[in-house]
Parts: C-alpha cells; sequence; structure tokens
C-alpha cells in the first residue's frame, strides 16, 4: 500500500511548469533584451513520452550533474558528506557526476508494486492528462542560436495516438487557463538546445490529485530535429525537496506510521543540499522525453472531447469566451476527477451513454450528478471507487 502510493508520487513527479529565467551570452547578433531575446521563428513540442531515467547500462543514466560533485569512491570523506554517499552516475554520452537518485528507487519500486512506474505517465499522456508543451521562441538559428526562450505551459485536449506509440505530430491544443506559464532562457548549440539551472514548478498528477512541486537547479537540454515532424527528444534533470515530497504524503489517508516509513525511506535516497554532516535535503531525479510539434491556441471553454461522432447528450458549450471562475473550478477540481472515475463511461466514445466530457454538460447536469453522486452515492458504479474526499470535492463543486 505504502509503496504502491510512492511510486504513483513517483509517476505524477511530472508535467508542466513555472521557472525562473536564467543568464544567457548577449553578441551582437541576437541581442537579449532584458529576459527576452530578438523576436524569431517559435516552435512547439508537446511531450508524448516521458520516462524516469533508469539505469542501464550498470553505471549509466540520463540526467544532469546538479551539484556540480562528482561523487565516487575516491573522494575525501567530507565531499562524500556534501552528497549523503550517494554514487552519481554517467549518462549516455559519458559524462560524469550524474545525480539521478531516482534510478536508484526504481528497481525498489519495481519489485514491490504490480505496475511500471512509467506506464502510468504513458497512460496520463495518452489520456490527456498530462499534456505538457515546451515552446521555443526567438529561434534565428534552429543549429546554433545564442538567445532562444523556452515557455513550460499546460494544455488541454484529447491527444491522438500514432501507430508508433507517441502522439501524432501537428495537433492543436487549448492551454491550460489553470496550469502555469514559465519562462526562461537558453541557448542552441550544435543543434542542442539548454537550460538552466532554473526552478520548475511542476504540475504533478497522484492519481486525479493535482499538486505544484519545485525542481530546483533544474536544467533541460532537448535534441532538436529539423526534419521529422519536429521530433525533438531530451533530459529533464533537478532536485526535490523531501519537505515538499512530505507535504504531498501527508495529504494522504495513511496512518501516522506508513507516512514516517515513506518520508524515512525517501530521506535514505537524499543526495542534494547537503548540511556536510550527513543529511541531505533534496534527491536528484531525471527524466527523459520525446516530443512532437504541435500548436498551442488559447482557451476558448473547456471542451475536451474529441468531435469523433459520438453521441454528444450534452448541449452546446455553455459559453465560447473567456472561462468563468465556475468553469476554472471545474477544470481544476472536477476534469481530473471526471477522467479519471467517469470518462470511461461516460464519453463521446460510449455512445448512447449521458456524455460527461464537456463543462457545458456537467453544468446542463448539474441536478442530475448531484443526485447520483452526492446523494444516492449509486455512480460511479462501486467498481470504481471514489474515495470520501474526491467525492466531497465533486459535491463542493455541483453545489447546492
Ligand atoms: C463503469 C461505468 C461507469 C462509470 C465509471 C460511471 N458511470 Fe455513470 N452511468 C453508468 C451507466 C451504465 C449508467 C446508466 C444506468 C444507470 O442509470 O445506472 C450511468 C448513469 C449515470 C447518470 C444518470 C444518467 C441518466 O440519464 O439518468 C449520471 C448522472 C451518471 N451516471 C454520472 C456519473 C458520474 C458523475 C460518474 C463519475 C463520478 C460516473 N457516472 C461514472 C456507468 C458508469
Amino acid at each position: 500500500m505504502l509503496f504502491s502510493r510512492s511510486s504513483v508520487i513517483a509517476a505524477g513527479l511530472l508535467g508542466t511548469v513555472g521557472a525562473l529565467a536564467m543568464g544567457c551570452s548577449s553578441p551582437e547578433k541576437n541581442q537579449r533584451v532584458g529576459d527576452t531575446c530578438t523576436p524569431g521563428a517559435s516552435q512547439t513540442t508537446i511531450l508524448s513520452r516521458l520516462a524516469f531515467a533508469r539505469e542501464n547500462p550498470k553505471g549509466v543514466t540520463a540526467g544532469f550533474d546538479i551539484d556540480g560533485l562528482v561523487s565516487d569512491a575516491n573522494q575525501p570523506d567530507e565531499s562524500k558528506l556534501l552528497t549523503c554517499k550517494q554514487g552519481d552516475y554517467l549518462d549516455a554520452e559519458g559524462r560524469p557526476g550524474i545525480d539521478n537518485q531516482l534510478a536508484k528507487l526504481l528497481p525498489l519500486l519495481d519489485g514491490i508494486t504490480a505496475a511500471d512506474v512509467n506506464l502510468i505517465i504513458k497512460g496520463a499522456i495518452e489520456n490527456g492528462q498530462l499534456l505538457s508543451t515546451i515552446t521555443l521562441d526567438g529561434i534565428d538559428n534552429l543549429k546554433d542560436d545564442p538567445c532562444v526562450e523556452v515557455r513550460f505551459r499546460s494544455g488541454l485536449g484529447t491527444p491522438t495516438m500514432g501507430t508508433d506509440g507517441e502522439l501524432d505530430p501537428n495537433q492543436t491544443f487549448e492551454l491550460d487557463p489553470t496550469g502555469d506559464e514559465t519562462h526562461a532562457v537558453g541557448a542552441i548549440k550544435n543543434g542542442v538546445f539548454e537550460v538552466g539551472p532554473f526552478n520548475l514548478t511542476l504540475l504533478v498528477y497522484v492519481f486525479a490529485e493535482k499538486f505544484k512541486f519545485h525542481l530546483k537547479g533544474a536544467r533541460v537540454r532537448l535534441v532538436l530535429d529539423e526534419n521529422e515532424h519536429g521530433r525533438v527528444t531530451g533530459v529533464i534533470g533537478g532536485g526535490v525537496t523531501l519537505e515538499e515530497l512530505n507535504g504531498i504524503i501527508q495529504e494522504f489517508d495513511l496512518g501516522s506510521a506508513e507516512k514516517d516509513g515513506a518520508l524515512g525511506f525517501l530521506r535514505l535516497l537524499g543526495d542534494l543540499d547537503g548540511d556536510g554532516q550527513g543529511t541531505c535535503k533534496s534527491f536528484s531525479i531525471g527524466v527523459t522525453l520525446s516530443g512532437r510539434r504541435a500548436y498551442l491556441a488559447p482557451f476558448t471553454g473547456a471542451p475536451v472531447a474529441t468531435t469523433d461522432g459520438g453521441t454528444d447528450a450534452g448541449p452546446a458549450p455553455v459559453d465560447a469566451g473567456p472561462a468563468s471562475p465556475d468553469e476554472l473550478d471545474w477544470i481544476d477540481k472536477v476534469l481530473p476527477i471526471a477522467r479519471e472515475t467517469c470518462l470511461q463511461c461516460h464519453a463521446v466514445t460510449a455512445p448512447g451513454r449521458l456524455n460527461l466530457s464537456t463543462y457545458g454538460a456537467w453544468v446542463a447536469n448539474r441536478a442530475l450528478i448531484k443526485q447520483r453522486v452526492v446523494v444516492l452515492q449509486n455512480m460511479p458504479p462501486a467498481t470504481v471507487p471514489l474515495n470520501e474526499t474526491r467525492r466531497a470535492r465533486l459535491a463542493a463543486w455541483l453545489g447546492n
């Protein structure tokens, strides 16, 4: 129980993003003005694959040298204490000092949980729960450009998948109005975009629960490919504080012994923010990604279903203008729960069933939904669990 929840916490450790700008050289050709670059081309990538990097082969993983220390057995004790005696990895290109404690945790989780953490992430991407986008702006040259702006944002929509198991290229998503927009400045060298260190605020999904937390000293590297649908592959690395993870663990209905156990377990893995006495306040993660070119459109209301010909029992969207506070609340609180516990039976792909995949449908059927979910409590059916916290969250939106 404890560990299956830990794995989901880990699985949710991905998303989009807020950031602080970092430096960028300003040669005459491509001036940096404040934290913007001179205008240039723009390209958006939707992340169609995200995976926590494993150790493969032995001693090798993906990530960054977050702390600037190369920890190995030959180090003096003092420096070993700074990294809490956690050994570093090489990356596939042979760079030393790669910090990715999560690679050590993953095999343990595999042994304890039935589900592969990375498959949980894949599912969240495919059902539209985890639509992370990265936009590069001010590009003059995809091979070499000393000043390129980057924005990390969340999309809304129902993605379509290609036969290669990744999202189809060139899809359009709406900007998630409840997400963060984050901006930083990096550079392209030899077709590789790099940015960091900066603070990356991640949108975290732990099942239907949405959290935000912060990757400190984050770095992002993207290998840009001009040919194949703007395909991008890359790596994200950074440090997560144990304090933030503790905050997430506290949100769960776990006994205090279980909570302490989970935190103690994570504390053993700390390797960053060492106090020199052998206590580390953060631990490092490394994530691999690949993405496809996509487009972001302004938010026009919350139609999250595709129009693939299913019966749409709901009425036309209530409004197509800027989102009302009620709609933002619905996107934030109701939609993640609906995706997890309603839409497998109540979406356009389930013809003849009440379609509950849009905000408009929830507004039009508010009384009926309240009757079934809050009063009778016979929706969702008993086979699809809905805990009290979530039922209360739906009840709060459904109102009186
Ligand atoms: C496993 C499939 C399944 C899931 C999951 C599910 N439902 Fe249902 N739902 C049904 C079926 C089947 C019916 C029609 C039979 C009935 O009324 O009980 C139904 C009926 C309803 C109705 C009444 C529709 C009408 O026209 O009278 C509402 C409202 C409803 N569901 C809301 C929800 C909500 C909200 C959720 C998620 C919190 C949910 N359901 C999850 C299968 C499901």
